[in-house]
C-alpha cells in the first residue's frame, strides 16, 4: 500500500505552495487517476513520487515504511509526458538497456512482451515506430527495471482515438501485475479503468467519486 500523508511542496522561490497537504492511498494492483487542469501540480506530484523532487512537508509511506527520495527512485518508474521525445537509443535494444547494460535478453523480451511489442526487431530504431508503439516502448523501458509503482504523466496525450483505446487496454492489463498512478488533464477513457480517482486543483487533492471506483 502506498500512502501519501499530508504531502506538501512549497519551494522558497514561489509565493504559493505548489502542493498543499496531499493525502492519497493506493493499493497494489490498483490504478489511481489524478485529474487536474494545467498548472495544478500533477507533474510535480509525480516527480516527488519518482524521487526526483523532495517534498517540503509530509510523508510517503510504502507498506508502512517512510520512503526517502533514493527509495522512491528504486521503487518508481516514471514515464514522462511525450516520452518518445526523450528516446536516445539508436535501436529498441539500446533504448531498453540504457543505464542497465547488464540486463539479459530474456528481460528485454519479457518487457516487450508485456507491452505487445515482442514481434518487432530489436535492431529497429525507436524513431521507426508508430506513435502508439513509441508509447508502449516507453512503458517497456520502465517495466524492464521491474518497479513496484508505474507513474504515468499524460500517457494518452497526442494519440488518436484508436491508439488511445489500445493504450487504455494495455494499462488495464498492466494493472493486474503492477500498481499504477496516472495523471492527466483529460480523463475521458481512463476513468473506465481507474480504481481510485482524485481531482487536483491548485495543489489540493480531493477524492472524485465515480461508479466503478473502489470505496
Ligand atoms: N521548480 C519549480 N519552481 C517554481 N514553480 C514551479 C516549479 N515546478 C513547477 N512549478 C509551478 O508549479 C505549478 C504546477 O506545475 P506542474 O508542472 O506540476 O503542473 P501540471 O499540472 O503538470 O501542468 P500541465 O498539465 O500543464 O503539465 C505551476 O504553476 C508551475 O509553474
Ligand atoms: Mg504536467
Amino acid at each position: 500500500m502506498l500512502l501519501l500523508s499530508h504531502l506538501g511542496y512549497h519551494p522558497a522561490a514561489v509565493p504559493e505552495p505548489i502542493l498543499k497537504t496531499v493525502n492519497l492511498q493506493l493499493a497494489p494492483q490498483e490504478l489511481g487517476l489524478v485529474i487536474g487542469p494545467s498548472g495544478s501540480g500533477k507533474s510535480t506530484l509525480l516527480e516527488i513520487l519518482a524521487g526526483l523532487v523532495e517534498p517540503t512537508s509530509g510523508q510517503i509511506l510504502w507498506r508502512d515504511e517512510p520512503l526517502s527520495a533514493l527509495h522512491l527512485q528504486q521503487l518508481g518508474g516514471l514515464v514522462f509526458q511525450f516520452p518518445e521525445r526523450h528516446f536516445c537509443g539508436r535501436t529498441i535494444l539500446e533504448e531498453l538497456r540504457l543505464g542497465h547494460p547488464e540486463l539479459g535478453i530474456d528481460r528485454v523480451h519479457e518487457a516487450l512482451c508485456e507491452v505487445g511489442l515482442d514481434h518487432l526487431s530489436l535492431n529497429n530504431s525507436p524513431n521507426t515506430l508508430s506513435g502508439g508503439q513509441q508509447r508502449r516502448l516507453a512503458l517497456a523501458v520502465q517495466l524492464i527495471r521491474q518497479p513496484y509503482l508505474l507513474l504515468l504523466d499524460e500517457p494518452a496525450a497526442g494519440l488518436d482515438w484508436s491508439m488511445r483505446c489500445q493504450l487504455v487496454n494495455l494499462l488495464n492489463k498492466l494493472k493486474t501485475q503492477w500498481t499504477l498512478l496516472v495523471v492527466t488533464h483529460d480523463a475521458k477513457e481512463l476513468i473506465s479503468i481507474a480504481d481510485r480517482c482524485w481531482v487536483l486543483d491548485h495543489g489540493c487533492l480531493q477524492v472524485a467519486k465515480f461508479e466503478n471506483q473502489a470505496s
